[in-house]
């Protein structure tokens, strides 16, 4: 969800990995107003835009390898090819002419970001090993966890969300108050041992659960991200923007990452991905990255005789590096860095950013212009710029486990 805490969404099903096969594994959105900026985008009109985009009937993946499509779960939810525009409005900010943005903030009018590519695979899945609820975990501002929360919904799921503690910001509220107001079943897991524990003892008392793993990004999840690779070639080819040298993209569990490394491996782009990592090293260093490239690889190629050699030739896990300098104290902890770059993200978006995910992004990016001064970046942009509106909803509906969350003054 953004910071704004409001906006629309539109709604939306782990399978080979997140999600262990237990069985494994709205609104519309009314869009903040235009920023200040004099080059902004205008968010409503960027979401209207998003609102008449039909979903697509098949994946650009499915259509350069028909036999997929019988072996990998697929429905419908995103709204894509998302825009792709050039950041002139980050311009003085960035220091950079050469930087274009990759809005999936819009690829859903119900919730847009990252996950929801993921979640054209995850639910589809769920659905097919005929799961009644989802059961998932995350911190307590995870848009991974509200993108389970209103896809599932939306998608006739019981939902069950065991939430860990993580800084608690104006971000983080308004993700509460937002799975709150969807029915679901919103757990305290605190510590990480105590999580562990109530996600055992929901999905041991779950009829027919669904276990999607924190990040959502199993092999099979992170083939959207492979997608979006083969979307951007074909944006790239109608001139709606330059071949990048450098593409820039937040990670965390790092299946967007993956997924963008075995898309460019398969359309043969020598283009450097570099992860910005927005969460510990013991979970985002370069052997998790790889292990994720990796395993959506070989998913990949075990699906598609076709695709293993392009894949493969290319070498898709050797072509990443990771930018360490936007994390600052850890995860969700704000940066000074990651503040200034709340306002070129809503003079870029529309919508204002957040500093666990867009604003340590932003932070990194302007870290990479400085440092590639001649090179065409590529800007991901994976936060959401539209979340249903949460002003009316009452915090004591969470219970009192969360009711500290809601005291007090919080500092971004
Ligand atoms: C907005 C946003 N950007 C980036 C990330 C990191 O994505 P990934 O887990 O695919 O590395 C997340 C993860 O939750 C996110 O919510």
């Amino acid at each position: 969800m953004n910071e704004r805490g409001q906006g629309a969404a539109p709604p939306v099903g782990n399978g080979a990995n997140g999600a262990s096969s237990v069985s494994s594994a709205s609104s519309a959105s009314s869009a903040p107003n235009a920023p200040n900026a004099p080059n902004a985008p205008n968010a409503t009109n960027a979401i209207n835009a998003t609102n008449a985009t039909a979903h697509r009937r098949k994946t650009l993946l499915f259509a350069e390898a028909p036999e997929l499509a019988a072996q990998v779960p697929w429905k419908p939810l995103a709204h894509a090819p998302t825009p792709i525009e050039h950041a002139a409005a980050a311009r003085g900010y960035l220091e950079h002419d050469r930087v274009w943005i990759k809005r999936d903030d819009l690829v859903s009018p119900i919730y847009g970001g990252n996950k929801v590519r993921r979640f054209e695979h995850l639910l589809a899945d769920a659905e097919r090993r005929g799961a009644k609820e989802l059961i998932t975990v995350g911190g307590l501002a995870s848009t991974q966890v509200i993108a389970t929360v209103l896809f599932g919904k939306a998608g006739g799921f019981d939902v069950t969300a065991v939430l860990f503690d993580q800084p608690v910001t104006s971000f983080a509220r308004r993700a509460l108050l937002l799975c709150a107001s969807t029915g679901a079943n919103i757990v305290y897991g605190g510590g990480y041992a105590r999580t562990a524990w109530r996600i055992v003892r929901a999905l041991k008392r779950s009829n027919k659960p669904y276990f999607i793993g924190p990040g959502a990004s199993s092999p099979m999840a992170n083939l959207g991200y492979v997608d979006a690779m083969l979307e951007l070639r074909d944006q790239v080819e109608r001139g709606e923007a330059p071949r990048p040298d450098i593409i820039v993209v937040p990670a965390g569990s790092g299946g967007t990452l993956a997924g963008l490394a075995v898309g460019a491996a398969l359309i043969g782009w020598p283009t450097r991905l570099i992860a910005v990592r927005i969460t510990e090293l013991i979970a985002c260093n370069r052997a998790t990255l790889r292990y994720r490239i990796d395993a959506t690889a070989r998913y990949l190629a075990e699906r598609s005789q076709s695709l293993a050699r392009r894949v493969f030739e290319w070498r898709p896990g050797a072509r990443f590096s990771i930018h360490h300098g936007a994390i600052g104290r850890g995860y969700g902890h704000p940066t000074p860095e990651a503040m200034e770059a709340l306002a070129p993200i809503e003079a870029l978006t529309g919508a204002p950013g957040e500093i666990t995910y867009s604003g340590k992004a932003m932070a990194g990016l302007r870290a990479v212009c400085r440092e590639n001064p001649r090179a065409t970046v590529l800007y991901w942009h994976t936060l959401s710029s539209v979340a249903p509106d949460v002003s009316s909803v009452d915090p004591a509906s969470l219970g009192p486990d969360f009711a500290r969350f809601f005291n007090g003054e919080v500092p971004v």
